[in-house]
């Protein structure tokens, strides 16, 4: 349904824009716009029939929830899987349905009305009022429509969400349904098969906004910079959408600094340019610059027929090179974590007092960075980093792409679609200094070398500025892919999953294992983006034992002794495995979730937090010599 915007070039040669965009700018209040949410608790309804169809095949958005049958309380945002004391539904594979009940201002009715939803995993469907308006395929990122023809301006509106949790071979990430027949099992029986260690939380998971634009609307914002001595060069194309008539709008730039004084000598008229910011401050990871990190400007769109947009955005270089990550040509360090959007009751949906949290917790770490393992994160949650001074390295949710029939060309299109839409949504952070197009894929397979050669092509024409990686667990002698990304990201489990309770090979084993990445691609820096020993809070046992605090730290120690080592060289950042205990699947090797949090699922410190801290206090100060 979306077709191409006209691209600026085009516009100012004086043609009318009348077309469905493609942005993704968050919803934001302006003199032009009015952002209203639909959160809250809707009506819920899963579809536990055999063939997990007859919702489909009895028109549930046709009528209220209520009339298909019961329905019962939901928030939304959250992952239903937790709110109830019900196995099935904690559980459940297939189709839930969810409603709720809006007005809309009837002075909108001559202007644009978009519905947009945050996240919503896995499959979803959209219907107002009985009529279809969208469908998205994928779970974490945004996907939004046009309402106008299907909402009512005088009298309520029904909007109802379906909603499918089931990984297929070629959704990410991947799974697959294995379905049980016999008098062993009960009737119509399948499981879902993960191949991936986290639980598949699933619903609306982020916000649902209503909002509403004139009808010629700055659609897309693109902003770039760059540094010129103590300047900043700020280079913008400006996106138009919705239809002007015959000539076209005016446009009006101008860039604010953090307490809205305009910074640019003169308002800019093009769609597309570039801006000097005097004396600019620029945006810093806040361990390398103790005053003023994640400096954020504003970029303001004044379209003339009515239409103002304020994007936010930092002045920052970034730069992979041989052996280092440069921030404003600085060598960058990464003390960092990886983590998930995960935390009781809520699983996945968005919660502000968790992303508040997990904010003091990284600082209380004195952590710098963290990985989006293993999907993208929140808006809300990005925002922080970049207002923070956070380091993001960006991942998609293409977790597990194991099996030859996940390297398929449905999978391969689905992937290069879900890095558009990434990218798309995340272009003007600057926290986000690389994308990481995957996590863990069979990396050693031979499909696996045309596929990401694709993928991360295709990434990198999308975003030429940001450094591309992704997270292997291959090792430099049978990987095929490292070949063409810009940093070799590596997830290690020396001591734990191999040569399990031998803290003692770890140093010998890694150090091997980094010379050999470095022997075979001597022009990349190398990240550690795992390492981890899982460990249940409050258990203790001395000497050591696997699964006691007192391991956990043993072997992290391991560890750091050998990044001190190559942290000089071509190092370039160590996360651990992980930020906090989260949820995976019931298994042999999980008690109750995965527990290599350096902090438990409720954000407090096992020994192992205590232990990163000091450390990455130590070496902050050390390496940036706080000025
Ligand atoms: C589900 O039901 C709809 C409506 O009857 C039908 O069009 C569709 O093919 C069915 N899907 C499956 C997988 O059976
Ligand atoms: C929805 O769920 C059912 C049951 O798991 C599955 O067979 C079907 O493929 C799913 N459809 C979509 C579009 O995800
Ligand atoms: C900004 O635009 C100029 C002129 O088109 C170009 O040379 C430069 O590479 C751009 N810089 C960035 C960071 O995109
Ligand atoms: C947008 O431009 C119009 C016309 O120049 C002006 O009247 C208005 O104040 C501007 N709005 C903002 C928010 O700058
Ligand atoms: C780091 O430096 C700060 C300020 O100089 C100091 O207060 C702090 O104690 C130092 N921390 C460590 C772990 O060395």
């Amino acid at each position: 349904m979306a077709a191409e915007c006209l691209p600026p070039s085009l516009l100012i040669l004086g043609l009318a824009v009348s077309v469905v965009c493609a942005g993704s700018l968050y919803p934001r209040d302006s003199e032009s716009r009015v952002v209203k949410t639909l959160d809250g608790i809707w009506d819920f309804r899963a579809d536990y029939s055999n063939s997990r169809n007859d919702s489909f095949q009895h028109s549930w958005w046709s009528q209220p929830l209520s009339a298909s049958g019961d329905v019962m309380p939901m928030p939304v945002p959250s992952s239903y899987n937790d709110i109830y004391n019900d196995k099935a539904l904690r559980d459940f594979v297939g189709w839930v349905w969810y409603e709720t009940q809006f007005f809309v201002p009837s002075d909108w009715r001559d202007q644009r009305v978009v519905l947009r939803l945050g996240s919503a995993h896995y499959y979803a469907v959209v219907w107002v009022n009985g009529q279809e308006v969208m469908r998205h395929d994928g779970g974490h990122l945004p996907f939004e429509g046009e309402v106008n023809s299907a909402v009512n301006f005088n009298g309520p509106n029904r909007l109802t969400v379906a909603v499918n949790n089931t990984l297929l071979a070629t959704t990410l990430p991947p799974g697959s349904l294995s379905f049980h027949g016999g008098a062993k099992y009960p009737p119509h029986y399948f499981v879902q098969n993960v191949q991936m260690d986290f639980f598949n939380y699933a619903g609306i998971h982020r916000h649902v906004h209503l909002y509403v634009t004139p009808r010629v609307y700055v659609d897309d914002v693109t902003i770039t910079t760059s540094i010129n001595g103590n300047n900043g060069e700020v280079n913008y194309t400006i996106t138009l959408g919705g239809s002007s008539g015959d000539s076209p709008p005016g446009v009006e730039i101008s860039v604010e600094d953090r307490d809205g004084n305009t910074v640019t000598s003169h308002p800019v008229t093009s769609l597309t340019g570039t801006v000097e910011v005097n004396n600019a401050r620029f945006w810093w990871p806040w361990t390398m610059k103790p005053s003023d990190p994640g400096y954020m400007y504003t970029l303001k769109v004044n379209v003339s027929t009515g239409d103002v947009y304020r994007q936010m955005f930092g002045i920052r270089t970034v730069q992979a090179t041989d052996s280092q990550l440069l921030i404003n040509s600085k060598p960058f360090y990464c003390l960092g974590v990886a983590k998930h959007e995960d935390a009781d009751i809520r699983g996945k949906g968005l919660d502000y007092p968790l992303i508040a949290r997990d904010f003091v917790m990284i600082k209380w770490l004195g952590a710098n960075c963290f990985r989006t393992s293993h999907y993208p994160y929140s808006e809300e949650m990005m925002d922080q980093a970049d207002q923070q001074g956070v380091v993001v390295i960006d991942e998609s949710p293409a977790v597990g792409i194991k099996k030859a029939e996940n390297f398929g060309a449905v999978s391969l299109s689905h992937h290069k679609d879900v890095m558009t839409e990434l990218v798309q949504r995340d272009k003007n952070r600057p926290s986000v200094v690389m994308w990481s197009v995957a996590n863990e894929p069979s990396s050693n397979m031979q499909q696996a070398e045309p596929y990401f050669k694709d993928v991360i092509q295709h990434t990198r024409q999308l975003d030429p500025t940001r450094p591309i990686t992704f997270a292997t667990m291959h090792a430099a002698s049978d990987d095929r892919v490292v070949q063409f990304v810009d940093v070799i990201s590596i997830n290690r489990y020396y001591g734990w999953y191999t040569d399990t309770g031998h803290t003692e090979v770890i140093q010998g084993h890694l150090s091997d294992d980094l010379k050999s990445w470095r022997n075979k691609h001597h022009d990349k820096p190398i990240l550690i983006t795992e390492y981890g020993a899982d460990t249940i809070a409050g258990m203790h046992e001395e000497p050591s034992f696997v699964f006691t605090e007192e391991y956990q730290t043993d072997f992290m120690s391991e560890y750091h002794k050998t990044f001190d080592t190559y942290r000089a060289q071509y190092l370039v950042g160590e996360m651990v495995w992980n930020f906090a205990d989260f949820m995976t699947v019931e298994g042999v090797r999980r008690v109750v979730g995965n527990r290599k949090g350096v902090l438990t699922r409720q954000r407090q410190p096992k020994a192992a937090g205590h232990l990163l801290r000091a450390r990455y206090l130590k070496v902050a100060n050390t390496t940036w010599h706080t000025t």
